[in-house]
């Protein structure tokens, strides 16, 4: 069977070619059996109700919460926090073991981090006057790993693993190896890495990591973080309210342990059970097979595009240390115009900054025209968009 049959929206909509797969991904019918059947069978509130849908709805959500702590390699599954997806995650960190950071402390950002990896370190750094400083960029369009920027006033570390606009794998050992020599903690943003590269929290020997799970082919309004059980215990919660407690009185509270302790309230049950299910679709494909057949379709891409001599491709033209997120931009058009117009022949891609302006900045760019790919895209799809892609040039050009 085609995979691509096990994602109904290309059912429903034929004529669509989705190349925006890193704005979010499509859900295998899996994805979407779970949450039906959460909602259909058995719904109920999680870790209250001494009944036995409450009791059935609770061993599936933390039995999601065991997938995805076996999906990143996590040693113990309540070193997985759900939260609504990766911002929601980085917040966590900040506004926790971010508080416990000192006036002139510095936070090592990347230039090609996302918004949500910048903009809470900026705050926080507002709030507790803190220095950020920023890793450069490689001539291979990597994170550079300059050893200078790595002294004793570096507490934290927070870096892509993937960027969501050059598509570049970051090399995370070193940086994660040369933070740690200086007692610093790391954060990687895996929200666009985990979907293309197996990881392991325990061989990384990464401190906190981040997922959302709409791009792994889950829903929306669901995301993870993943936290070394000796780093977040000691932290504060996050969020208060119902759930998060062990015991409330009319002066104080016990906070709860690991992870009720940072999941206050009602949390996204049916979310987390889709989360599981998508890791599951991702687990039985299995990473060789995904990579082998987005390496196929990336190389395809890469080659096409360097054959039109009006197209610049803004990362590596070649498959070594990137993923299969494409960002180019095509001379005398404006990225928006070559996205609408691809737009009218039925083949979405996304255009602008990505939530990414630092990395324009230092580009000197005002945007890319981004095409992001997933396994279940063909070789026709792409043909299809290099048509399209001439006549934008035509249309615009002559
Ligand atoms: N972060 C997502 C993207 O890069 C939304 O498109």
């Amino acid at each position: 069977m085609n995979l691509r049959d096990d994602f109904p929206i290309f059912k429903h909509r034929p004529e669509l070619t989705y190349f925006d797969n890193a704005a979010t991904a499509q859900r295998p019918q899996s994805v979407l059996d779970a949450e039906q059947k959460f909602y259909t069978t058995y719904n109920s509130n999680i870790h209250r109700g001494p009944n036995f849908l409450a009791e059935e709805a609770t061993i599936q959500y933390e039995d999601a919460r065991r997938k995805v702590a076996d999906f990143v390699g996590a040693r113990q599954k309540h070193e997985i926090i759900f939260t609504k997806n990766a911002t929601e995650a980085i917040n966590l960190v900040a506004r926790t073991f971010g508080e416990t950071l000192q006036a002139q402390d510095v936070i090592l950002l990347s230039k090609m981090e996302h918004h949500s990896n910048i903009v809470p370190w900026l705050q926080l750094a507002e709030r507790k006057d803190l220095e950020i400083k920023w890793m450069g960029i490689s001539t291979d369009w990597r994170v550079r790993l300059d050893p200078a920027l790595f002294d004793k006033r570096v507490k934290l570390v927070a870096v892509t693993g993937m960027s969501n606009v050059l598509g570049t794998i970051t090399d995370l050992k070193p940086i994660i190896k040369a933070a740690h020599a200086v007692g610093a903690k790391v954060l990687v943003d895996a929200s666009q890495l985990a979907v293309h590269e197996p990881i392991s929290v325990r061989d990384l020997d990464v401190d906190f990591l981040v997922l959302t799970g709409h791009k792994l082919y889950g829903p929306t309004g669901i995301g993870a973080l993943y936290g070394k059980e000796e780093l977040l215990n000691p932290l504060p919660p996050f969020m208060d309210g119902g759930d998060m407690i062990s015991a409330v009185f009319m002066d104080r509270f016990i906070p709860a342990g690991l992870p009720q302790k940072f999941e206050a309230g009602t949390p996204n049950i049916a979310g987390a059970i889709g989360f599981g299910a998508a890791v599951d679709y991702m687990a039985k494909l299995g990473f060789k097979k995904i990579q082998k057949m987005e390496n196929e379709l990336t190389s395809t891409l890469l080659t096409k595009l360097t054959k039109l001599d009006y197209i610049k491709i803004v990362g590596p033209e070649t498959l070594d240390h990137r993923g299969s997120v494409v960002s180019f931009t095509m001379q005398g058009v404006h990225p928006h115009d070559v996205a609408d117009g691809l737009s009218s022949k039925g083949i979405c891609i996304r255009a602008g900054f990505h939530c990414a302006q630092p990395l324009m900045d230092h580009l000197k760019m005002s945007g890319t025209a981004r095409m992001s790919l997933s396994f279940y895209n063909t070789k026709e799809e792409i043909d299809k968009a290099m048509g399209v892609l001439e006549e934008i040039y035509s249309y615009f050009t002559k």
